[in-house]
């Protein structure tokens, strides 16, 4: 509440980029200095039996990731499991360094809980980062993306490239195939340029790091479909749903910045996002996992998301908007749902309603 009440109004008056670089930053001391990371956990830290889970191979503390995107180099990389994350996601990482598109790059929406992304994939490049990977003490996913000057065509080695560089220091990696800001770049979900990508990346994956496919939510029918027998096809761990919206037509935004250009998070994407994790279970056949993301703000919205068919959540913009008790209390509200319907354990909740939702009527 004091976050909320006080501190945000005042984040909120400034900059949201520098406002992001500056949270970084404060987040990164508490990465390099053990005892500050111990009293953030002795506050922050959540598990419990009942949330507990061993999936891919590795266990999670309880179902909440922080989602790829907020530490884009890793800066603050052990931050995160003593703010009670059960994972991070770093990156997305291309081979290369990239400045990203021009600032202005984000937006709030806050009558949406929002935000409008438009940064095009900045980071430092996998071989910086893989610095900070190198010093992990909890689980890592890294998130690798195609580097913006590369043809779609010569993705598999682009691909490639970041993959050998990072994979030996992560827990997971997750292909990104689904940013909205950069032209062309969601083309990479057609089975003809992924298909390529999957074969590549299980090929030279010998130490069998989970692979994780994370897809947009502007997908047709056709193509969701394709990704499905794919990720069967080529044995993928788990699928995220859903990067931010580009078509943002449906959405019916308010906030004054709703017009600026790029993908959109948060509370407005929740419903479309729910239902394609519905989808993505019904069809699953229980061969892969998923991954679900967007417009979670709290137990409650964790809990539709696990029903409906997702294993595991991550959020980005429920923590901006929420604080940082937000993970806390996620958990502290999931364990309560969970022990009001007499679910002794959350994989039981799992896909429990995937039927009631409908995506393509
Ligand atoms: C500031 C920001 C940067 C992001 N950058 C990335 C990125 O680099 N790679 C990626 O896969 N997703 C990125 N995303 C998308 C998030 O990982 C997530 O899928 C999306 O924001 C929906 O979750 P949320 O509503 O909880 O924020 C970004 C989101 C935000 C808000």
């Amino acid at each position: 509440m004091f976050y909320q009440r006080v501190i945000r109004p005042i984040l909120f008056l400034i900059d949201p980029e520098k406002i992001h670089n500056f949270t970084i930053w404060g987040l990164s001391f508490f990465s390099k200095y053990k005892l500050l990371n111990v009293l953030l956990k002795a506050k922050l830290n959540y598990t419990s039996p009942r949330l507990r889970q061993r999936l891919c191979g590795l266990n999670f503390k309880n179902p909440i990731g922080l989602a790829a995107g907020l530490d884009k180099n890793g800066q603050a990389i052990n931050t995160w499991s003593a703010m009670g994350f059960a994972w991070a996601e770093i990156g997305s990482i291309t081979y290369q360094a990239q400045s990203g598109n021009k600032k202005p790059r984000l937006w709030r929406l806050p009558q949406d809980k929002g935000l409008v992304v438009y940064y095009g994939l900045y980071n430092q490049g996998a071989h910086k980062i893989v610095e900070q990977l190198k010093k992990k003490t909890g689980l890592i996913s890294a998130s690798i993306a195609k580097s913006n000057d590369i043809a779609l065509e010569q993705a598999a080695d682009d691909y490639q490239a970041t993959f050998e560089v990072v994979s030996p220091y992560a827990d997971i990696i997750t292909i990104n195939l689904s940013c909205p800001n950069v032209d062309n770049f969601t083309g990479l979900q057609s089975k003809k340029l992924l298909e390529p990508i999957l074969e590549r990346v299980q090929s030279i994956n010998k130490q069998q790091k989970p692979i994780w496919l994370k897809i947009g939510q502007d997908l047709s029918k056709a193509e969701l479909d394709d990704i499905i027998y794919l990720s069967k096809k080529y044995h993928i761990d788990a699928i995220i749903a859903c990067n931010l919206a580009k078509d943002r037509g449906s959405l019916d935004l308010k906030s004054l910045h709703r017009d600026k250009p790029g993908g959109i998070s948060g509370e407005k994407i929740r419903d479309r996002v729910d239902k394609i994790i519905a989808y993505l279970y019904q069809n699953s056949e229980g061969q892969y996992k998923i991954i679900g993301t967007g417009g979670i703000f709290s137990g409650y919205d964790a809990y539709k998301k696990i029903k409906a068919g997702a294993n595991l959540v991550q959020l980005i913009t429920g923590l901006i908007y929420n604080g940082p008790m937000t993970i806390n209390i996620i958990n502290r509200q999931l364990e309560n749902l969970l022990a009001n319907d007499n679910f002794k354990h959350i994989s039981e909740a799992v896909g429990l309603e995937s039927g009631d939702y409908h995506l393509y009527e």
